[in-house]
Formats: structure tokens, C-alpha cells, sequence
């Protein structure tokens, strides 16, 4: 089945008169069972499961291409960050892992400070150079410490810089050392990108971004085909209780119905403003200094993301506001005109995160912990389902004022 089919389809109940067409919403913290081993009592606790979690999970284990979703279905967190925990957990005291450089913040937070705290060791590393990450992996890169690493990290494309990892190449090289392979595959969605199909073992989601779709749920979800490794996520999930509640998990499973269609239309939206910006900063229109989207025929690893994504390059692109020319400071001037653009703008609306039905713009250098790497004027774009040239229109104008 197509995955368009699939996320109408999938996950409702029986068909039979009267049956409602969705799931209802299950609101209840207890089932009930006489024994601890009552014939055929599965649920016993909502902690432990609920009859709501079903349909969204056995729809993304699907989407992910688990071959037997009602065995291995996805299992929902509390978010995403919830989600990563339990996946971090994976590695055993005192293990290692490699990570991006450049990955979601809250992410990197988590593993300094499980690092300080002597938990596991972390390497940072360039995700689009597949030699070093591959011997760091190993343990054999420069200034790694020796012996082969727990979890390898992937996001691909990564938060804010949108560089490209070759899954595949990267995965294989982690299996020969050992180490499981863990992607955040936010940004691309099941539909676009399918880590598991490339050999990684979990994939974890921020659920609140473009499954979801509406801004209006915090919910993460890990998904893998390995039975073992199932087992433990999911008594991670229900021995450290950060579950999601019955109406997220409904909301989530709603939002996910229209995936498809919202993803089309985002990513063309997406495709068509990053094409009209490139254009505008090489002829000089616009005060750019940068566009990054991996479907620009310049982006660095376009061919690889053309190869690995699958019916567009995510909704997400980058820019670089140019600041005033001969400004003393040239990094404090871009990031004042790309301060200026987000307060100019009338319709992006203001705001982290991505994947929502609304477009949103951010200067991603206003956060402390954003590497230093990260350009100070550099915009992220989460692109919408709006109308392309209400969308374009905003920030064209939004660019003129601030380069005024
Ligand atoms: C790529 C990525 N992964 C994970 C997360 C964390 O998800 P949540 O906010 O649902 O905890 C985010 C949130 O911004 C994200 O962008």
C-alpha cells in the first residue's frame, strides 16, 4: 500500500455497522483483570498501555517499513526529547557515542550533560565527512579515545545547518564496529526518508513537528524492527513513565492522517521559496548572504540527498541575512538584520519549532547553547501549507526593510 493510503486507512476499527470510523479516545489509568496473569489480559495499567496508543503506533512502525507493526508497533513518548532518553539509554555505563556537530540542541543538552555527569563519553563529529565518522566510531579517528562506540547519532538533515549524512555508508560502518545506529528522523518523515530500510536499528521522532502537524501536541515516538531492542525501550518507557496521554495520542493519530498531503505541499512550498531566494541572492535583489536547502543543486550533498530522500528534500531551508555593508562587526550585522526581518515579516509567524501547517521563522543564534558554527544571521524556515506567493511576498518584503 501506498504510505497516502496508509495514513487514511491504517489504524480504525472494525468495519461493521455502527462502528465509529476513529478510534474513540480510551481515558482511563486502570483495566480491569483478577489475576496478574488473567487469561488474555494485556493491558492491566495505562501506564503500561492504552487502547488509544495503538492506532498512531502501528501506523509509524508502517510508515517506517516495519514489516509486522501489530509485533513491533512505534512506541509513543511523552515527546520527543522522552523518546531520545530512552534511546540514549540503549548504551551501556561508561559507553560512547558519536554524534553531529550540528543536531537538535536539546539533544546535544542532554548528552553534555550526561557526559559531566560521567555517564557516557560523547564525540562530536562533521556528519558529512563519512571517513572521520567512521573512525570515530571505531575509536581509531584523531583524539578519539580507543574501542569502538556504543550508539552511533544520526540526524539527517541536521538542525539548523541541514547537512546531509549518508545514512547507508554511515550504518554499515557502525554495524562493523559494533555500535547501534540510532537517526532522528524528524525533519524528513517516514514518507521522504526511511532509516530503518538503510540498517539502522531505532529511529526516534519528535511527533510534535510534522506527524502531528498542528502545533497543537508535544508528543515523541522511537520506532525499531529488533525485538530486544523493543523490549527495552519499551520498559524504559514504562518504568521511567514518560508516556503520552490519550487525547495527544489521538490528536497525533488525526494529524497524521493528512501527512501526506501536508508534506506535499509544504515541501513544494518549500522548493519553490528556496529556488526564488537562491535566485535573489545571486543577482543581488535580496541582502542574502546564504540559502541552504538540500534540493538546491548547490547544496554540498545534494546528489546524496537526491539518492536517500524520496519525493522531496524536507520543509525546511536555511538563510544567511546579509548585514549593512561595511558594518565594523559583520557577524553582530547580520544577525541585526535577521533580527529586523523576523520582527518585519507579517505572516511567518515568530516561533521555534517546525513542521507545523504554519509557516515559522527564527533566528536560531538567539539560543545560548547554539553552536558558534551556526551563523549569527542565520534564519531557519519552517514552511507551511500557506500559498507560496503570500509566503514570498511577506519575506521579500520582510528582507527589503531590513536591508533598508
Ligand atoms: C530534530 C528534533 N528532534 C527532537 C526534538 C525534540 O522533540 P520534543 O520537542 O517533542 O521533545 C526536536 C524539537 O525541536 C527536534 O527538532
Amino acid at each position: 500500500m501506498h504510505p497516502e493510503t496508509l495514513v487514511v486507512s491504517a489504524a480504525r476499527p472494525a468495519r461493521q455497522v455502527d462502528a465509529p470510523v476513529n478510534e474513540p479516545v480510551h481515558f482511563t489509568s486502570t483495566f480491569v483483570g483478577w489475576e496478574p496473569d488473567s487469561a488474555g489480559q494485556r493491558r492491566l495499567y495505562g501506564r503500561m498501555s492504552n487502547p488509544t496508543w495503538d492506532g498512531p503506533e502501528q501506523l509509524l512502525a508502517a510508515l517506517e517499513g516495519v514489516q509486522d507493526p501489530a509485533a513491533q508497533p512505534a512506541l509513543l513518548f511523552s515527546s520527543g526529547m522522552a523518546a531520545i532518553t530512552a534511546a540514549l539509554h540503549l548504551a551501556p555505563n561508561g559507553g560512547r557515542v558519536v554524534v553531529p556537530q550540528h543536531a537538535y540542541q536539546g539533544g546535544i543538552s542532554l548528552l553534555d550533560s550526561l557526559q559531566q555527569a560521567g555517564r557516557l563519553a560523547v564525540d562530536r563529529v562533521d556528519i558529512t565527512d563519512t571517513a572521520a565518522v567512521t573512525a570515530a566510531v571505531a575509536g581509531t579517528g584523531a583524539g578519539s579515545p580507543a574501542g569502538p562506540a556504543s550508539i552511533l547519532w544520526l540526524e539527517s538533515p541536521t538542525n539548523p545547518m541541514l547537512e546531509v549524512a549518508d545514512l547507508a555508508a554511515l550504518t554499515q560502518a557502525a554495524h562493523a564496529a559494533g555500535a547501534l545506529v540510532v537517526v532522528d528522523n524528524t525533519f524528513a518523515t517516514p514518507l521522504v526518508q526511511r532509516p530503518l530500510e538503510l540498517g539502522a536499528d531505532v529511529v526516534v521522532h519528535s511527533v510534535t513537528k510534522y506527524l502531528a502537524g498542528h502545533s497543537d501536541v508535544v508528543m515523541g515516538a522511537a520506532v525499531t524492527a529488533d525485538a530486544e531492542l523493543h523490549r527495552r525501550l519499551h520498559a524504559h518507557r514504562t518504568l521511567h513513565g514518560a508516556i503520552a496521554g490519550p487525547m495527544e495520542a489521538f490528536l497525533a493519530l488525526r494529524g497524521m492522517r493528512t501527512l501526506a498531503l501536508r508534506l506535499e505541499r509544504a515541501q513544494s512550498n518549500a522548493a519553490e521559496l528556496a529556488r526564488r531566494l537562491e535566485n535573489a541572492r545571486a543577482d543581488g535583489s535580496l541582502p542574502l548572504a546564504a540559502v541552504t536547502y538540500p534540493g538546491l543543486p548547490d547544496h554540498p550533498q545534494h546528489g546524496l540527498a537526491a539518492a536517500q530522500m524520496h519525493g522531496g528534500f524536507g520543509a525546511v531551508l536555511t538563510l544567511v541575512v546579509a548585514g549593512a555593508n561595511g558594518a565594523g562587526d559583520a557577524e553582530a550585522a547580520s544577525a541585526a538584520a535577521a533580527d529586523a526581518v523576523v520582527q518585519q515579516v507579517r505572516h511567518w509567524l515568530p516561533g521555534t519549532s517546525l513542521g507545523g501547517v504554519e509557516s515559522l521563522i527564527e533566528r536560531r543564534r538567539r539560543f545560548e547553547g547554539e553552536p558558534a558554527t551556526v551563523p549569527s544571521g542565520l534564519l531557519r524556515l519552517s514552511v507551511g501549507i500557506e500559498h507560496v506567493d503570500d509566503l514570498w511576498d511577506d519575506l521579500a518584503a520582510g528582507l527589503r526593510a531590513a536591508a533598508r
